[in-house]
């Protein structure tokens, strides 16, 4: 089996759901109900209580956390032509969103520390790399406009959103958050999505809470609120006539998706207790392995820890990562790397790209285990004896 090909059906997965809660029964009142599409009590109130999850004004849902980038992007004006700069070790989603609006990404390198977008570099490419023209901030290289800063908390900690929305002020940007990993995280004692204009969550079905599919657009601003809604449901502007002044999508999320969020946010405290424990279990059981770098926690943080990750010891080949990971698989356990960095992802080779190092190196590095909500006691003893197992061997 190659590492590309393994089988996403381990005995124990990387990061599945759990239904224990009231799921049936909201999916059944759906059904008995027949509302089953856009139109439906849950959708507004999956809405209602993701703004009291997040201590967000607004929220507009939508079918996926690509679909919400998306708008949210478009909500906060970017053009095409213009440019955003991203996180480079990330999920694609963010990067692939901005290319939908017909802007382009400039990659920005990961903190050592922290894993996340480098604040250093992005606030030393922001003074050094551009040029103010009539209020306007440009690239000096591409001489295109800059315009908005995305930068994604990954893996369930936070990035230094505080500093970067302060850099986003200062040089007149706007800042959508991708926070699809993060629900549940929060910095400073504030939920992440909620610094910049925009935040992104996701619940795909590998998420902390699942709607089988959905994502949700957080925001402070009544009016990008507004026109996030508009957008996701076809900008239709007369509901008898059916005219559109724009080009709208099809993004809003259905009742029965919403019914399923509802249910798994219900259980939200819970399962971020137990992501706590699966983390604390993972970094007491590995922590005397030799060179191994346990999952950091970022100052101001308390994060949720979606895929509890480690990193090899410094200088370890991508051979000797992959003999891990597939010595794992073959023993039905779904570990998985980190993403590639997308400096190095085919339609994004030719990006501008801030460092990429430390990105690389993550993923040449990164081990993430399985961190499901229903991971039981023993489950996490075998992927402890497991990998212990693969690394002394790789070693
Ligand atoms: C960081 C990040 N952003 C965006 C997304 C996209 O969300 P969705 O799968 O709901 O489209 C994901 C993953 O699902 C993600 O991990």
């Amino acid at each position: 089996m190659a590492i590309g090909q393994a089988s996403t059906f381990s005995e124990i997965p990387l990061s599945v759901p759990l239904f224990q809660g009231n799921e049936w029964k909201y999916l059944k009142e759906c059904l008995d109900a027949g509302w089953v599409s856009s139109a439906g009590s849950f959708v507004d109130r999956f809405e209602r209580e993701i703004t009291s999850a997040v201590e967000a004004p607004y929220a507009v849902a939508t079918v996926n956390g690509t679909a919400a980038l998306h708008i949210a992007l478009k909500t906060t004006g970017l053009e095409p032509e213009e440019e955003v700069l991203v996180s480079d070790l990330t999920f694609i989603a963010p990067v692939n969103a901005i290319r939908y609006c017909g802007a382009h990404p400039v990659l920005v390198d990961s903190d050592p520390s922290s894993w996340q977008m480098d604040t250093e570099r992005l606030e030393q490419f922001l003074q050094e790399g551009c040029v103010f023209k009539e209020g306007k901030l440009f690239n000096r290289k591409t001489l295109r406009r800059v315009r908005t800063i995305l930068p994604v908390h990954i893996l369930g900690l936070t990035c230094e959103i505080d500093r970067i929305a302060a850099l986003a002020s200062q040089f007149r940007l706007s800042v959508v958050e991708d926070a699809a990993e993060a629900l549940g995280v929060r910095y400073q004692d504030r939920h992440v999505g909620t610094f910049g204009d925009v935040g992104v969550l996701s619940f795909n079905g590998n998420k902390v809470v699942t709607a089988g599919g959905g994502g949700m657009l957080v925001t402070r601003h009544k009016e990008l609120a507004r026109c996030a809604r508009y957008l996701t449901t076809q900008a239709k502007d007369d509901d008898f006539e059916s005219i559109h002044h724009e080009i709208g999508y099809n993004y809003r999320l259905t009742n029965l998706q919403a019914a399923l969020g509802v249910a798994q946010l219900e259980q939200l405290p819970a399962f971020l207790v137990k992501k706590r424990w699966i983390a604390q279990s993972y970094a007491d059981r590995l922590k005397d392995l030799e060179g191994l770098t346990l999952m950091p926690v970022p100052s101001h943080t308390e994060p949720t820890f979606w895929l509890y990750t480690v990193l090899l010891p410094e200088g370890t080949a991508l051979s000797q990562r992959n003999r891990i990971l597939m010595g794992m698989r073959e023993q039905g356990i779904g570990a998985r790397p980190l993403w590639h960095p997308i400096h190095g992802q085919p339609p994004y080779q030719k990006c501008e790209v801030l460092g990429g190092e430390i990105a690389t190196d993550l993923y040449h590095r990164g081990i993430s285990l399985p961190s499901s909500v229903g991971l039981s006691e023993e489950e996490l003893t075998r992927c402890v004896e497991v990998f212990r197992q693969e690394f002394r061997v790789s070693g």
